[in-house]
């Protein structure tokens, strides 16, 4: 049996399954997120590392003697930071931390985006690790002389149940230190920040081996044998593996709070244009993503706090009750953009009401927009690295019928949902199965494992008529952007 790990933001994921993917047992186990300032995301690396303990604990027990191997996903970009005898230097600083402005337009503009590309594939995002690095060194000085080993969320877990001082491509794709091409450490971006590689873990493949537990936790979760603990990814690759997204061409769109377009690709592929992030994938080959962050979050912002409602059926029941041909459109940029704009003041806005329009109509508006922004990123995507072959459908909005079927004719594409959603808790077991020999490739355990539900053909009558008005919300933002800035 294998475990998977997924280091979430708001609670740590454990499943157990057997190597077919069926799932014997999963926990949960939540932690605070600690917002000392508006903008600033932290977490306490101690926290998440009691709340694996325990929940790993509860997971295996009855189990123990069966386990073969454990895996690991996490949320990504987050800075960890050791000293002397391992001691923490400060609580760790999120993905979605938005403190690093200045040192992102420092990157961007005086190190400039070409030599960014050059060296890493990607361009500084406030979310990135590398900018965050920039800001410790400035803002608190006698931390970052202190630093003795740089970490990444899920290595700071694998380090103190191992004792091994490591990480793996996928996630390390996400610090803007890293070349993804060769995967390996980019020893000029280490230059500017002012670190040095013996502070930075050594690097693995997803499914590699690293280690086994230290004496102390063997005990501590009763384990009579060597369990092997394989290194696993970052969350989007590991919630890629999950759905058996990794093999050329095939996508995944994940919808949480943010909205993720992720297509695996055997080669690497940079963005000249700087909307989407290219990282290394689970398998040894690449993956481009655009992250829109108003997703789920502009969907849930429309529904709770300015409808008020809870009936999420009814919300897309009502969508019947709406024509696709009203000329009414949604921009759901509210919290700024990543994908496709990259526009930190972008708003939202709604566009061509008219007197007969009716709630459902608005509802229908707010569903197109977020997945015409989607979309944007699908053809960004598809325009730099080839034809898109699948469409899976991962998250909170995977569950719905309704918006399955929506995003089938206006990506003209059909739309995949899976038997098991276990997100990237399932990829990290799945990496497990690959590192402990009980399949070759990732892809083979993909395909053992995942399940297709049900799927969404496009329907050619909306197909057409989606396609007219795809255009013309493409040309709404370009023209209003400048009346965004207040
Ligand atoms: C990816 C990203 C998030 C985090 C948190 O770029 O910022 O997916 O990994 O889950």
């Amino acid at each position: 049996m294998f475990v998977g790990i997924d280091l979430g933001t708001s609670a740590v994921k454990l499943i157990l399954v057997d190597h077919l993917g069926n799932l014997y047992h999963s926990v949960s186990k939540s932690y605070p997120l600690l917002m000392p300032k508006t903008g600033w995301t932290e977490q306490n690396p101690n926290d998440w590392f009691n709340q694996t303990l325990e929940g790993l604990k509860e997971l295996i027990k009855g189990f123990e003697d069966h386990i073969e191997g454990v895996g690991f996903s996490g949320q990504m970009h987050g800075l960890v930071l050791l000293g002397d005898d391992d001691v923490l230097l400060r609580n760790a600083i999120l993905w979605n931390d938005q403190r690093t402005t200045l040192e992102v337009e420092q990157l961007n503009q005086h190190i400039g985006i070409q030599t960014l590309l050059k060296e890493t594939g990607n361009v500084a995002l406030t979310g990135l690790t590398a900018p965050k690095i920039l800001w410790v060194k400035k803002h608190e000085p006698d931390v970052f002389r202190k630093i003795r080993k740089i970490m990444l969320p899920k290595d700071y877990l694998i380090y103190k149940l191992t004792g091994r001082f490591v990480s793996d491509t996928t996630d390390m794709s996400g610090t803007l230190y890293f070349d993804v091409k060769h995967r390996q450490y980019s020893s000029k971006m280490l230059g500017i920040l002012g670190i040095n590689a013996s502070q930075c873990p050594e690097i693995f493949e997803s499914s590699d081996i690293i280690g086994t537990f230290k004496p102390f936790y063997k005990e501590f979760f009763r384990l009579h044998h060597d369990v092997k603990v394989i290194c696993g990814g970052g969350d989007q690759s590991m919630g890629a593996v999950g759905v058996g997204v990794v093999e050329n061409g095939q996508c995944s769109i994940s919808l949480g709070t943010s909205g993720v377009v992720f297509v695996a690709n055997e080669s690497f592929h940079v963005d000249q244009r700087h909307y989407l992030q290219s990282y290394c994938h689970a398998n040894g080959h690449y993956m481009m993503m655009g992250v829109m962050l108003n997703a789920g979050g502009a969907h849930k912002w429309w529904f709770k706090q300015v409808l008020e409602q809870t009936d999420y059926e009814a919300f897309y029941q009502s969508l019947s009750h709406a024509k696709e041909n009203e000329h009414l459109y949604f921009l759901p940029y509210l919290n700024g953009e990543r994908s496709p704009i990259n526009d930190p003041n972008a708003t939202g806005v709604f566009i061509g009401l008219k007197h007969h329009h009716a709630l459902p109509d608005l509802n229908r508006a707010v569903i197109e927009g977020i997945t015409f922004s989607l979309k944007q990123s699908f053809d960004l995507i598809e325009n730099i690295q080839g034809h898109i072959t699948t469409i899976r459908l991962t998250g909170g909005g995977a569950v719905n019928q309704s918006w399955a079927q929506l995003i089938a004719n206006i990506f003209n594409r059909k739309v995949e949902r899976i038997v098991v959603e276990e997100g990237p808790a399932l990829g990290a077991a799945i990496t497990a199965m690959v590192g402990c020999g009980q399949y070759q490739q990732v892809a083979d355990a993909c395909q053992q494992i995942v399940r297709i539900k049900d799927n969404f053909d496009p329907q050619a009558e909306s197909v057409t008529l989606y396609k007219k008005k795809y255009q013309k919300f493409k040309e709404i933002y370009p023209q209003i952007k400048d009346l965004m800035l207040v």
